[in-house]
């Protein structure tokens, strides 16, 4: 039998993505706003509903995991429930997902419940409890209605949480006065100091003692852009780089060959996650390198025919524009009837 002793990485979990730290790094701000928003629920009181809104990578997601869950494990009557909202985008999959997540036995056929039905089972679910529920990229939601429904419901905190700053400013007028008294909380990129002490705790948990220089945590903290994420996540290749190839140390190589990386990745993570729409748009702004809206719809409207699915209205397709720029897989340049659109140096994830 081969025995392998890992030299540079102590505990693999601590360095991926969806791990929750034992500890926040910073934003004892935001931290102290949500813990104060959900503080009634202690007395058995309406908490108050939130909108978080920030770049990737600023924390949004953690937290908001991090915060429930010291919530809940506080006080054992608090349920609570994450959804992502790219992954369940519609109302049966969201309710469908809270009552199982809420550990309700249902005999429900995955197609043929109404959603009205699941409402109920979550009322009743809820009698004598109460819940926090979280939608994450709220901005994916098929149907806003679910938000006037929650929102309306009693024993119910809400947090939602967005990329866009605007994300609830589409919605229908009678959802967003539902959400009148939602607070506003916004999560800023990190500055370098930040990113560099989140990546020191963790490589404190994660990695062996002396593995990586302090240098190379501070050059890793100043490419990242403010963002947590490809931070950790050029800390985690470069170490399993190094690991893989058996040496004591993290080398500056191994980070630099890991930069280019992280971008690729999560480029091909963003698309993965594109619906049908997007993806025919995206398709067609990397075939033409440059289009103007106007240009972009009449070939969206082929490329829909020619895979048999109804078109959406010019609207739309505007918003999943901004949709796909905002998540960086095209790049808007100019404004108003000179913008064009174009899967750039910067979108291409070469950048910086
Ligand atoms: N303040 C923080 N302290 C510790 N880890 C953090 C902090 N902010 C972000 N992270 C880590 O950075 C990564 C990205 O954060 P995430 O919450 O997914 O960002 P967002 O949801 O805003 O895109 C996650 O792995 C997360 O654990
Ligand atoms: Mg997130």
């Amino acid at each position: 039998m081969y025995e392998f002793e890992n030299k540079i990485i102590k505990d693999g979990r601590v360095l991926k993505e969806q791990f929750i730290p034992s500890r926040i790094v910073h934003r004892d701000g935001q931290l102290k706003v949500i813990r104060d928003n959900l503080r009634p629920l202690l007395k058995r009181q309406q908490p108050r509903s939130m909108f978080i809104h920030g770049s990737p990578g600023t924390g949004k997601t953690c937290i908001s995991k991090y915060v429930t869950e010291e919530l809940s494990a506080h006080v054992s009557s608090v349920l609570h429930c994450y959804v992502n909202c790219w992954l369940y985008p519609s109302t049966f999959k969201i309710l469908f997902s809270i009552l199982q997540e809420f550990g309700v036995s249902m005999s429900i056929h995955r197609k043929g419940t109404p959603t009205d039905e699941l409402f109920d089972i979550f009322r009743k679910r809820l009698q004598d409890r109460q819940c926090v529920i979280v939608l994450d990229e709220v901005d994916q939601l098929e149907d806003d209605k679910i938000l006037y429904d929650l929102a309306r419901m009693e024993n119910v905190g809400l947090m939602l949480i967005s990329n866009d700053e605007h994300a609830l400013g589409g919605v229908d007028p009678r959802v967003r006065s539902s959400l009148a008294s939602v607070d506003t909380i916004h999560f800023p990129p990190y500055s370098f100091e930040e990113i560099r002490d989140i990546l020191r705790d963790r490589a404190e948990w994660g990695l062996l003692p002396g593995v990586v220089a302090k240098a190379q945590v501070d050059w890793i903290a100043r490419v990242s852009s403010g963002d947590a994420r490809i931070a950790l996540n050029v800390l985690r290749l470069a170490a399993e780089a190094a690991e893989n190839k058996d040496r004591e140390g993290i080398s500056d190589e191994h980070i630099r060959a890991a930069l280019p990386k992280v971008h690729v990745s999560e480029k091909e993570k963003a698309t993965e996650r594109l619906n049908e729409h997007q993806r025919m748009i995206y398709g067609i702004i990397s075939q033409s390198g440059e289009i103007k809206p106007e240009d972009l719809y009449p070939e969206y409207e082929k490329a829909c025919k020619k895979n048999g699915v109804d078109p959406i209205v010019d609207r739309s397709v505007r918003k999943c524009l901004e949709k796909l720029a905002q998540y960086k897989l095209v790049l808007a340049k100019g404004e108003g009837r000179w913008r064009v659109y174009s899967v750039g140096k910067e979108a291409a994830g070469e950048g910086s």
